[in-house]
């Protein structure tokens, strides 16, 4: 095994390369994925393996079902990853892999992989925080983005407005109290009979539908910056279950519609808040949600209208991916942050 010294006098030469070629893999949910990024922000391949069909028989996510199509899946993606970039492993500077959070049979799936390559040959293993690497992502969309800025996270797991002061230096402003943002999507989705994963289906709905049709409620949670999903979830399902007791058939692009617009609402107030009272200028938006059509076009009329500068990841990049992984491990590099060989899964790990 290698010692601490050693790590730090290759971290140290690699800190002076002028191109540094990070190999990224994350397995911490439905998605096998590999890239090699080079210097944070330029991608040189990008490969996903969706797992997704085979979820989508069951609803949702089996976690047992997901690490053992994660071992199957590790080595082809990276192989895939490496073909696709015209390298071998002897053009990789660096290993990168995602350690938490997500499900912990998946994250040790990828994490046990990736301890291995980096013993068998001797290149530095970078641990990755998943929710930093979907910040990241703006990095690859936006080379010429720095912090300060202030960052939408709205995923499946979670609904953070994070003040990014520096590279992995973060402050949490707000977050949901119970449901996140596409959790809430999902739930809604199921309830009107749509597969999983249901965010982008019901917003593919919503386009035909009426977003006034249905008053739902805008949760407004004690905290300044927090969101709140289960008390507008409720009401929808409520909604639901009335029409079909009355022996109604439900207009579904309707509820869909107002169902979406009452999410993105919530995000966009307590986002545009945060932001006014941050005196940043810059907001970004990350993880899965902010795939959502509707989600990128309001923050972009906003930033017409208030004049902060916008960015927003390539819709590829929002959802789960191992670019994102590369471009955040690139920065903990440049920092030393160097992972032993006992790194284990931490499946709740916060960003801060
Ligand atoms: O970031 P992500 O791929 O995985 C997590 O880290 O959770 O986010 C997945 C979530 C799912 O809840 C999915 O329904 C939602 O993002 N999502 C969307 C859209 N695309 C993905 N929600 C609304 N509209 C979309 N277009
Ligand atoms: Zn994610």
């Amino acid at each position: 095994m290698n010692g601490q010294l050693d790590w730090d006098i290759k971290t140290e030469a690699l800190k002076s390369k002028p191109s540094v070629r990070i190999l990224a893999l994350e397995s911490s949910c439905d998605e096998t994925a590999a890239a090699v990024v080079e210097n944070g922000r330029r991608i040189v391949s990008n490969v996903i393996f969706s797992q997704v069909d085979v979820h989508a028989l069951y609803g949702g996510v089996v976690p047992e079902i997901a690490s053992r199509a994660h071992v199957d899946a590790c080595d082809r993606v990276i192989d895939r990853a490496l073909a696709q970039a015209g390298m071998s492993l002897s053009n990789v500077d660096a290993l990168a892999v995602t350690y938490g959070p997500g499900l912990v049979g998946a994250l040790l799936t990828g994490i046990s992989c990736m301890k291995g390559l980096s013993f068998a040959t001797g290149l530095p293993l970078i641990a990755v925080n998943h929710i930093e690497g979907h910040v990241s992502a703006n990095y690859l969309t936006t080379p010429t983005l720095t912090p300060p800025f202030l960052c939408l996270v709205a995923s499946g797991g979670h609904s953070h407005l994070v003040r990014v002061e520096d590279y992995g230096v973060y402050t949490l402003l707000g977050q949901t109290v119970d449901d996140a943002a596409g959790e809430a999507f999902d739930k809604g989705a199921r309830v009107l009979g749509l597969p999983y994963p249901g965010g982008p289906q019901l917003s593919k709905l919503a386009e035909t539908g009426d977003d006034t049709a249905f008053p739902l409620p805008r949760p407004h949670p004690e905290g300044k910056y927090d969101f709140s999903f289960s008390g507008l979830k409720t009401a929808f399902i409520n909604t639901c279950h009335k029409l079909i007791q009355q022996g109604q058939s439900l207009p579904r692009a309707d509820l869909a519609a107002s169902y979406q617009r009452a999410i993105v609402d919530s995000l966009c107030e307590k986002t545009l808040l945060a932001l006014r009272d941050s005196g940043l200028h810059t907001l970004c938006l990350a993880g899965g949600v902010s795939a959502n059509q509707l989600l990128r076009s309001r923050m972009r009329a906003l930033a017409e209208r208030d004049g902060f500068t916008l960015c927003l990841p390539d819709v590829g990049l929002c959802t789960d991916n191992a670019a994102m992984i590369g471009s955040a491990a690139y920065y903990r590099l440049l920092r030393g942050e160097v992972a032993a060989l006992t790194l284990n899964a931490v499946p709740s790990l916060p960003l801060l």
